[in-house]
């Protein structure tokens, strides 16, 4: 089996109500660790590289490592670039062997947004690439953000079906209340998503595949782990997973996960060198790291994407 494109993936996942898990790759281990999940619970993957970790591990390496976990596991798998900054970007990975790729042009100018995702659209699909686009910026946390303001980032339904129609793109990612990284929610504010855009979405646009960005839940037990074994983060709150599971069932098709893996390996290394101070042999500790996301893989495709199975 080939890399493939997610076109074919949420086509089944719209109309299965189910959503294909998104996971953020940066090293060998982790690829190995989610394409695990991927494997043993016959669900299709995508994973996902951003700049940062494309300057960190190489392009060259991540695709290689990915053509090979395409090939021991069978299942389809497809290779998106996250947060693509600019054409050059995007570029480069299509013709690097990227099988998707975001064009991240969130913070332009709505028409600006929509040139900038139109040239990338021409480019990609002349050469047999999908593309994300995004629209509105998701909603923030910072202390100064008060909810009216907030209620300003949200996406707007009507502009989605413009942009769509507009630029040709594949997905879209909007803005509903996620937002990336740890700390989304401050200690007691309720999380909540704006189901209505979602549900307003889809009426306008049947069978068009969204995107949720900052998806992750912030799973507790490695906070407390990282906090068990030396660690000092303050309480953190994420999406909680019924609401992520909801979305999978409406127009959402892709869920974006990398916070969650990033706690789970750094819980996992800091219990090993608590339990093990001796250790100084990467692959000691790097095992269990990389079964830990494997565990937090699995967990999601279960309990919140809804697609183990979908790649039988
Ligand atoms: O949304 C961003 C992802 O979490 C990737 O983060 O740019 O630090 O690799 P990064
Ligand atoms: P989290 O920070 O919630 O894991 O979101 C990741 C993401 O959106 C990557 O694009
Ligand atoms: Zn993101």
């Amino acid at each position: 089996m080939a890399l493939v494109t997610t076109k074919k993936m949420f086509e089944d996942a719209y109309k299965g109500g189910y959503a294909i898990g998104a996971f953020n790759v940066n090293n060998m281990e982790i690829i190995q660790g989610i394409v695990g999940a991927a494997k043993n619970l016959k669900a299709p993957v995508i994973l996902q590289c951003s700049k940062g970790a494309r300057d960190y591990a190489g392009l060259k390496y991540i695709v290689k490592m990915v053509e090979a976990a395409v090939e021991e596991s069978g299942v389809p798998i497809a290779l998106h670039l996250d947060h693509g900054p600019d054409f050059e970007t995007c570029k480069q990975c299509i013709d690097g062997g990227f099988t998707s790729v975001m064009i991240d042009g969130s913070s332009l100018p709505y028409e600006e947004n929509i040139a900038l995702t139109k040239k990338v659209v021409e480019y990609a699909h002349a050469h047999g690439c999908v593309v994300e686009g995004e629209l509105g910026t998701l909603a923030g946390v910072e202390d100064d953000v008060v909810v009216e303001e907030g209620n300003e980032s949200y996406t707007r339904p009507e502009e989605v079906e413009d942009f769509v129609n507009r630029t040709g793109v594949d997905s879209l990612a909007i803005a509903i209340g996620t937002s990336h990284g740890a700390y989304k929610f401050k200690p007691g504010q309720k999380p909540q998503l704006r189901f209505d855009i979602l549900e307003e979405v889809g009426k306008r646009l049947p069978g068009f595949p969204i995107v949720l960005h900052g998806a992750s839940s912030v799973m507790p037990e490695y906070v407390q782990m990282i906090n068990e074994h030396g660690g000092s983060m303050p309480d953190a709150i994420g999406i909680p997973e019924d609401m992520l599971r909801k979305a999978s069932s409406m127009a959402v098709c892709k869920i974006n996960v990398d916070s969650d893996l990033r706690l789970a390996l750094t819980a996992s290394i800091r219990k090993h060198f608590d339990e093990n101070p001796g250790h100084f042999d990467p692959r000691q500790y790097l095992k269990p790291a990389r079964a830990a996301i494997q565990d937090v893989v699995e967990h999601k495709m279960k309990n919140v994407l809804g697609c183990e199975g979908k790649a039988e």
